[in-house]
């Protein structure tokens, strides 16, 4: 909760004191993406977290981060369609379709569009435990293009972005299972014991 509200605060400040530089809305857009992109592999931690701590808690971070990190997508995209294409249709469509780097970033919201719709309980049930789970590995596949559509955009200083792709890894590598085996077998805390 903390994390998704404190950099919305920060630029609602930042924004009634007039204080988001030369180009207000290039502002807006670029803090709403690298926000979002951080929530994202905020919420891939919890899994191995979890796996390396035995804490099932850590389990419970990964729904609202995963959620917090499509609302500042919304938001981010809100900023691209407004203040880059004042809502011509036409020009964002033809961007989606010809620079690369759009591209990425459109399949990486569509993907957490459909994880967030699935997020309900009531839709989990509707779709069975395994189906969703399968649903749900997909966010690797979001966490992945929206590294490359931050790689793909940057033009001179790839550090951020790469330290981003850098994080990513990590997390990846650590979903492999006999990677973590030897922590796999340290008991699991219950959040509610
Ligand atoms: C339809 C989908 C998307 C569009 C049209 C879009 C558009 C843009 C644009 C126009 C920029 C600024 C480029 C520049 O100034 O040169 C940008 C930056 C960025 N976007 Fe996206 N984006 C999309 C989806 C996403 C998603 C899903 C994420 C993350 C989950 C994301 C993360 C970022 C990041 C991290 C930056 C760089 C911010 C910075 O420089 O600090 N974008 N995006």
């Amino acid at each position: 909760m903390v994390a998704g509200i404190v950099p919305a605060v920060i630029l609602v400040l930042r924004l009634l004191r007039d204080d988001l530089g030369a180009n207000p809305a290039e502002t807006l857009e670029h803090s709403t993406g690298f926000t979002a992109i951080w929530l994202l592999l905020g919420s891939l931690t919890a899994t191995p977290l979890r796996t390396l701590t035995g804490v099932a808690a850590f389990t419970q971070l990964r729904k609202p981060l995963g959620l917090w990190a499509f609302a500042y997508a919304v938001m981010h995209i809100g900023c691209y369609l407004v203040f880059d294409q004042s809502l011509l249709w036409g020009e964002i469509l033809g961007d989606i379709i010809k620079r690369p780097y759009i591209t990425v970033g459109f399949a990486a919201f569509l993907i957490l569009l459909i994880l967030a719709l699935t997020s309900p309980g009531w839709v989990v049930r509707k779709l069975g435990g395994r189906r969703w789970k399968l649903i749900h590995r997909s966010v690797y596949v979001a966490a992945v293009l929206a590294f490359f559509h931050f790689l793909w955009l940057v033009k001179l200083d790839t550090t951020r972005p790469m330290l981003v792709g850098i994080t990513l890894l990590v997390l990846l590598v650590l979903r492999v299972r006999w990677i973590t085996a030897p922590f796999r077998s340290a008991p699991v805390i219950p959040s509610n014991p």
